[in-house]
Formats: structure tokens, sequence, C-alpha cells
């Protein structure tokens, strides 16, 4: 089946399989590997993007569900001033460790600001429940959001 939508801002079509999962059509055949499979059962955020301006887990979505939609991954993010902000809030505070929860935090930050913004720890936390570190590092990174609400 052909699916044609927008990438991290460009219009892209691919010749695939309906139920295959947008986690493999953005590592595998975009190789856009920012977006991380954990659990691939829609616990963990690792594989979390914006499927028109909202976040997914990728791992749950079937290319049938992309078809005339814009998706945005971390990669697209990190281009944009918001993306950059949150960047550089999680890096002052060291909030990243191993890094391999960073791309689905960053997703979903992003969102959280850019829809919200309001410096509110409580609202933070609930906006990035979804996403799970293994490396216990919740606190750095609930502070480094409310540095990008405060900064944004
Ligand atoms: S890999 Fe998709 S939510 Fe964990
Ligand atoms: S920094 Fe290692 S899982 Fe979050």
């Amino acid at each position: 089946m052909k699916i044609s939508f927008k990438l991290n801002n460009k219009n892209v079509t691919i010749d695939t399989d309906p139920m295959r999962r947008l986690l493999d059509i953005i590592r595998e055949d975009f190789h856009l590997t920012g977006t991380k499979e954990g659990c691939g059962e829609g616990e963990c955020g690792a594989c979390t993007v914006l499927l028109d301006g909202k976040p997914v887990t990728s791992c749950l979505v079937n290319a049938v569900h992309i078809d005339g939609k814009e998706v945005m991954t971390s990669e697209g993010i990190a281009q944009e001033p918001l993306g950059k902000l949150l960047i550089d809030c999680f890096d002052e505070t060291n909030a990243v460790q191993c890094g391999f929860c960073f791309p689905g935090f960053l997703v979903t930050s992003y969102h959280y600001v850019k829809t919200d913004g309001e410096k509110n720890l409580d609202k933070i936390k609930k906006a990035l429940s979804g996403n799970i570190c293994r490396c216990t590092g919740y606190q750095k990174i609930f502070e480094s959001v409310m540095m990008a609400c405060e900064r944004n």
C-alpha cells in the first residue's frame, strides 16, 4: 500500500504493509534512530513521536494510520528553536544519563511546553508520566522542563 505523509516537515511516500509499525518505518526506512524501541507495547515512551502534533507511541501506530498525516520525530524537534532550548536545559541540569529515554522525553516535553508551558511541577509530572527513565533521572528531567517553561 502506498502511504504518503509528512515526516519532519518533508513530504514522503512509501510502499509498505499497511500494518507495519510506524516505529519500524521511522528507524528502518528513514534511518531516524533517535526513536527507540523499549517495551514495544506502549508502556515505556521510548518510541514517542508527534502525530499531527500529539505525542503517540510509534510502536502502537500502524502505517495505515499515518497516511495523509504529519509525523515529527526527535530529530525534527531538535531542529526547532523550542527543541534546541529543551536540549540545552536537559544538558545544563545533567538530566541525561545513558540517553536511551531522552528522545522520547524530548518529544513529550516539547509537546507540553508548546501546548501548555506552565512552569508547574504537577502538570509536568503528569505530562511526562508515560515516559520511563531506567536511570532514575526524573527529578532532573522535571527541572529541565521547568527551566524550559521559564525561558521559552
Ligand atoms: S517501545 Fe513503544 S512505548 Fe515502549
Ligand atoms: S537516562 Fe538512561 S533511561 Fe533515562
